[in-house]
């Protein structure tokens, strides 16, 4: 496999690992997963995030239950977090003492879309030492808490975790949307949604029917109707603002 072959195939073959052997992953590692992150691009350079790396027993316990109880977080060798962060900004700001104007949307996507990047970077580069991990928006249940116990600053928020270690368990690959679903030229495309669904509903049915030990038994479409039928976070707009921001 050549190399243009090799990265394409790291990406295609994506999946989420949960289950992870009892092996350390070497701070050498850990150190050119963070060299390949700070690599991805970033609105304006304004670089804002931080990656906090845990490996301390009793702090993944704490943050696996701050996460609604997801075993694997406490169960990898170690856990990240991926955190927002306009603290510097803000520091770089009072000491110049010049005007930090931080409160539009757009900072938070800036801040957002920056932190994803990066810990997407971040995954791809351990999938390529063998590593598996899955990313862990359930570290936004107890935002509040959550930065306690990782005494993040001000203008600070956790956008994701991520349990990272070496695979011990190979699961099927969860089927994505079929492509005219996501793919438009030109313009937005408005023709086949409705049956493009469906047959991906029929796909997803299928593969949570065969996927073993399998918790759900339905289909993506009831999956989102579940997903966006109530509030998911309703505490995270007072911790933002608690954090220093000021959202409506
Ligand atoms: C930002 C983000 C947050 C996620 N949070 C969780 C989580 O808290 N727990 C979990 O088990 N999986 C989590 N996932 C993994 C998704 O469930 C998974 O990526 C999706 O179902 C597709 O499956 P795949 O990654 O195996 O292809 C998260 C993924 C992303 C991108």
């Amino acid at each position: 496999m050549n190399q243009h072959e090799a990265i394409r195939h790291l990406m295609k073959a994506h999946r989420s690992i949960r289950r992870f052997k009892d092996q350390t992953v070497s701070q050498a590692i850990i150190d050119d997963l963070i060299e390949c992150a700070q690599w991805a691009p970033s609105s304006h350079n304004v670089q804002a995030y931080s990656i906090i790396c845990i490996r301390n027993k009793d702090t993944k316990q704490k943050l696996r239950t701050l996460c609604g109880d997801q075993s694997y977080i406490s169960e990898c060798p170690v856990f990240f977090v991926f955190v927002m962060d306009f603290y510097r900004h803000s520091v770089i700001s009072a000491c110049q003492k010049e005007a930090f104007e931080i409160n539009e949307t757009e900072n938070m996507l800036v801040g957002a879309v920056d932190t994803a990047l990066v810990a997407e970077n971040f995954l791809l580069a351990a999938r390529s030492y063998g590593l598996g991990g899955v990313m862990i928006g359930g570290i936004r249940n107890e935002a509040e808490e959550v930065a306690k116990l990782l005494k993040l600053p001000p203008y600070t928020v956790p956008i994701m975790g991520m349990c990272v270690g070496y695979p011990d368990q190979a699961p099927e690959q969860k089927p994505r949307l079929l492509k005219p679903t996501i793919y438009h030229e030109e313009v937005y495309q408005f023709e086949g949604l409705t049956d493009n669904l469906s047959t991906y509903n029929q796909i997803s049915e299928a593969y949570y029917l065969k996927r073993a030990n399998s918790k759900k038994n339905t289909g993506w479409i009831k999956q989102m109707q579940a997903y966006f039928g109530k509030i998911r976070r309703a505490k995270l707009t007072k911790f933002i603002n608690d954090q220093g921001f000021s959202l409506k």
